[in-house]
């Protein structure tokens, strides 16, 4: 079966189009946390992404691209080594972020992303890849879970004042 969209690398022509995604995922994210979250501007969000694509030496930016244009990706970005004094032990692990434009989810892309990022990370030599999500972000949580991500901890907070 030929698939409607492709995935590879983001190129220095992606960057708006990456910002684009960033800021549909941003929205979602307000949807559901709006104390927390916001929409930034795109300038600055360019700006990550196109030092993100010049410094790639320690991760990648995977894009979908449906009849032409980005509608997707996936950031891998190495997480440092813990230093000498850490208990955490010294594994080679990797993060990544995940978006598909709004009108585009729900076609498959997240999941071939996720796919894609882990055979890129095996190839890199990483160990695991770690995300960060919401747990109101249900249906993104169940995506991970059936990709294989399992939730080892929490991220606690007391508001003060
Ligand atoms: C999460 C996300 C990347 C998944 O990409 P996708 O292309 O929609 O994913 P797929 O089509 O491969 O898989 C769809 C699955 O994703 C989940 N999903 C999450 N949000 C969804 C949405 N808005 N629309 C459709 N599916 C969504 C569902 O579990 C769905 O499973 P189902 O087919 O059993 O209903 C995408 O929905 C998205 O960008 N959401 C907003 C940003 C976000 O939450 N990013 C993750 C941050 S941790």
């Amino acid at each position: 079966m030929t698939l409607p969209y492709s995935l590879r690398p983001a190129k220095s022509d992606d960057l708006v189009a990456l910002a684009t995604v960033y800021l549909s995922s941003a929205a979602h994210h307000v949807s559901l946390d709006a104390d927390r979250y916001r929409v930034p501007e795109p300038a600055p969000v360019v700006g990550h992404f196109r030092q993100a694509l010049a410094d790639a030496r320690d991760g990648a930016i995977l894009v979908a691209e449906l009849n032409g244009t980005v509608v997707g990706f996936v950031q891998i970005r190495r997480i440092p080594d813990p230093s000498a004094q850490s208990m955490v032990r010294p594994v080679t692990k990797a993060s990544i972020d995940l978006a598909v434009l709004d009108d585009h989810r729900g076609q498959g892309m997240g999941t071939a992303l996720l796919a894609a990022a882990a055979d890129w990370g095996e190839r890199a030599g990483f160990t695991a890849l770690m995300l960060g999500t919401l747990t109101a972000n249900v249906g993104a949580v169940s995506l991970y879970e059936r990709q294989g991500y399992r939730t080892f901890g929490a991220l606690m907070e007391r508001p003060l004042g």
